[in-house]
């Protein structure tokens, strides 16, 4: 990644606001619990392992601001539980907020400072192994991309959505570390065009080789532009396979199928959830109405009209050809795949 998507500096999380790209590369410095979850909330950081970094940090603020506070660890809790209804679907948020929750308890007796200095400890150490599962996702991913490919992606699954290079672009960005030669195609992803302003914009910027489609356009490509894969990105990943991402996946796998392209998920083990069985169970977060009707800006339907907008969808994982994590490749079925994973 050309540059950080979100770091901590001094006693801030300093992140790139995501709604203001392509046109401006704009930081915020997230001093307050409130400033960080309404961050997540409006997706001026988001992707399911940067979305866990932030609220990881974000706790390690709630620290810094109980100094004023009469219940110091209540207010850091009470903050966890504001972090934790930001978003629903991305597993990563909450398993990085465990984690958060775990230390506070093993350090809640302990004097103010010391509580904050294992939170900020056990933030960063979120922070270093996403950066490390990007690498690992990156390397086995790239061994399932020939010596030219052509990739076709959804959504945001890069660099932005990440503390290192990402889940699905890091198998794009390690092979061309590789010396091999990829070009993307990315579908623009409405209604919040995470592929067209963020992905587009984080590939040029590493200078892969990258084409923006209208999402309504990926079948044809699929079907004419001899499209060697499809790579997405998981908010959610249940124990049988079945794989929670971006509004519009869902389809684009069924497409791949029908044209004998491979579909492969990219993600870290943390976005695995052993916990339920299937994809039906996973919360599917709705969003605002007018990110329908006011997409660019513009109002682009009538007032008043009637808006379904599910943020996610859920791909079956009979139509998941291999799922790429930083553990290894996993193809069907997946449950005990993933159970030897989670068991050893
Ligand atoms: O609503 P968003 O932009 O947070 O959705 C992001 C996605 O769906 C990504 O594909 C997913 O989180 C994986 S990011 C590595």
């Amino acid at each position: 990644m050309p540059v950080a998507t979100l770091n901590w500096v001094d006693d801030a999380l300093r992140l790139i606001d995501q709604t203001r790209l392509p046109e401006d590369l704009i930081y915020i410095n997230c001093r307050d619990v409130e400033t960080v979850a309404e961050a997540i909330k409006m997706l001026r950081v988001r992707g399911a392992p940067a979305i866990g970094v932030a609220a990881a940090f974000g706790v390690v603020v709630a620290a810094q601001e109980a100094v004023s506070r009469e219940d110091p660890v209540g207010h850091i809790r009470a903050a966890i539980e504001t972090l934790a209804a930001t978003r629903p679907t991305a597993v990563n948020l909450f398993w990085a907020l465990d984690r958060m929750s775990g230390v506070l308890d093993d350090v809640a007796d302990t004097p103010l400072a010391q509580i904050h200095d294992r939170l900020l400890s056990e933030a960063t150490i979120i922070f270093d192994e996403d950066r490390e599962t990007c690498r690992a996702i990156g390397r086995n991913g790239a061994a399932l991309l020939g010596g030219e490919s052509k990739v076709l992606t959804h959504c945001n699954a890069g660099g932005l959505a990440t503390a290192d290079y990402g889940t699905a672009l890091a198998v794009v960005y390690a092979a061309v570390e590789e010396g091999k030669r990829v070009a993307v195609y990315a579908d623009e992803t409405r209604p919040l065009l995470q592929g067209s302003r963020l992905t587009a914009w984080e590939l040029q910027q590493s200078g892969v080789d990258v084409t923006v489609i209208c999402d309504s356009m990926a079948a044809s490509v699929l079907r004419d532009k001899s499209i060697d894969c499809v790579i997405v990105g998981a908010d959610r990943i249940a124990a049988n396979g079945d794989v929670a991402n971006k509004i519009g996946t869902y389809g684009v796998a069924v497409l791949a199928r029908e044209h004998d392209v491979p579909f492969y998920v990219a993600a870290p083990l943390s976005t695995i959830d052993m916990s339920l069985e299937e994809g039906g169970l996973i919360p599917i977060e709705e969003r605002a109405s007018d990110e329908v009707t006011y997409g660019m800006g513009k109002q682009t339907a009538p007032e008043d009209v009637a808006v379904y907008n599910p943020a996610f969808d859920v791909t079956p994982n009979r139509l998941v050809d291999a799922i790429i994590t930083d553990r290894g490749v996993a193809r069907a079925p997946y449950e005990p795949v993933f159970q030897e994973w989670f068991s050893s």
